[in-house]
């Protein structure tokens, strides 16, 4: 049976790493005997310039006829200073929100060749590995009322922090069965001291908690989850928090493994996954072929096991890239007495790395 695969590469060096991603996605459908057909369509200010919109009808609705989605990454300088509502950002709002992908999983692990990278000490992060789990489609970010007006004379801008139990509880079965598949630790972060809408997320997570009895289950405020990440990173295993604090938290947790260049992502919860690689679209690198392609090509490895129900491609992809980077390094994870690779070179050595496996 065939599947339909959507790329929507956007802006910058989101085209030159789904080009990568798009050739190991080839080689794995040769492997696993899959018809794989590839439908690429723009988003982001690509999409804007050539339709006057960051997220076309055309492009929608090839995502959701779909059966899993990959996107490269949006925005630019040539694009900030449009109006809010045709920003290429606008489009991964809207693209989360019409798919309902409410749940965003990024996972930070890190491989032993790059302890070195990581700006934390080696003791500190060497066998760290967590699984941010962040809500996508609710909270500050989609809240009502918002927005800037004059208030006594002077401009007042706000926005509302909302969530329903049944958008907390939905995401909170996601970390607890993502958890169970782990370690079996979650640890559900908050602001509950301050915020009775995150006093309400820490009462549906308790309560969830009951029909999954063999997770332990701890919380956590947000301003001490941030310290505990940096100061011991590997007391965590599941992590799974609001859409804002998972913005700030996951990127935390990011750098703990030493480069934006290595982090997948998948957003999950509607009928189509979407797989993106965590990093934006580099304009200071972008044209150059000098991006590190290696986050899209572990997003492919999730799209393969979440939407396509094939871990052991993933497992293959995540052990392929493990070998590469003892050899060869992209610019952002350079180091000494390793050969230097640009982007494409770094796609074909993966595809080969892939091939002795
Ligand atoms: N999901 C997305 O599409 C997404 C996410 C974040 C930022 N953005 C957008 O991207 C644009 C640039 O944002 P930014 O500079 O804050 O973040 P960025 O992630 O694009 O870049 C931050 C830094 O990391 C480097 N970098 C990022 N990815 C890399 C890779 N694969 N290989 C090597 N180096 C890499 C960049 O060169 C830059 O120095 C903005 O318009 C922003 O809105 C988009």
């Amino acid at each position: 049976m065939s599947k339909n695969i959507v790329i929507t590469p956007g802006d910058g060096i989101g085209k030159e790493v789904t080009a990568q991603a798009r050739k190991v996605m080839e080689y794995m459908a040769k492997r696993f005997k899959l018809v794989l057909e590839f439908t690429e369509v723009p988003i982001g200010g690509t999409a804007y310039d050539l339709t006057g919109t960051p997220l076309p009808d055309e492009t929608l609705q090839a995502c959701k006829a779909a059966d899993a989605i990959l996107l490269g990454a949006v925005g630019g300088p040539q694009w900030e200073t449009l109006d809010y509502s045709v920003r290429p950002e606008r489009a991964l709002l809207g693209l989360r929100g019409e798919l309902q992908l409410y749940a965003n999983l990024r996972p930070a692990q890190i491989y032993g060749e790059l302890v070195g990278a990581s700006t934390l000490k080696p003791e500190v992060v060497d066998g760290a590995d967590i699984m941010v789990i962040r809500e996508l489609t609710g909270g500050i970010y989609f809240g009502q009322p918002k927005g800037v007006e004059i208030r006594n004379g002077e401009r007042v801008g706000f926005n509302t922090l909302v969530y329903s139990e049944s958008e907390i509880r939905r995401i909170a079965k996601v970390g607890f069965e993502t958890a169970q598949k782990r370690s079996g630790r979650l640890t559900s972060v908050d602001k509950a001291n301050v915020l009775e809408a995150t006093e309400l997320w820490r009462n549906v997570v308790q309560d969830v908690h009951n029909d999954y009895p063999d997770v332990e289950l701890n919380h956590m405020y947000v301003d001490n989850a941030a310290m505990q990440l940096i100061r011991a990173p590997k007391q965590f295993d599941t992590i799974v928090t609001t859409n804002m604090f998972g913005d700030i938290l996951s990127d935390a947790a990011a750098m703990i493994t030493g480069s934006i260049g290595m982090l997948p992502s998948a957003s999950l919860g509607g009928k189509v996954g979407l797989y993106e690689p965590v990093h934006g679209s580099a304009p200071d690198i972008a044209g150059q072929n000098l991006a590190n392609p290696l986050a899209t090509i572990l997003s492919v490895g999730m799209l393969f096991r979440y939407s396509l129900d094939l871990r052991e491609a993933d497992e293959l992809i995540q052990k392929a890239v493990e070998n590469t980077i003892k050899i060869y390094r992209t610019a952002d994870i350079m180091a000494e007495g390793k050969t230097s690779v640009d982007c494409q070179w770094m796609g074909e050595e993966v595809i080969k790395s892939l091939e002795q496996i």
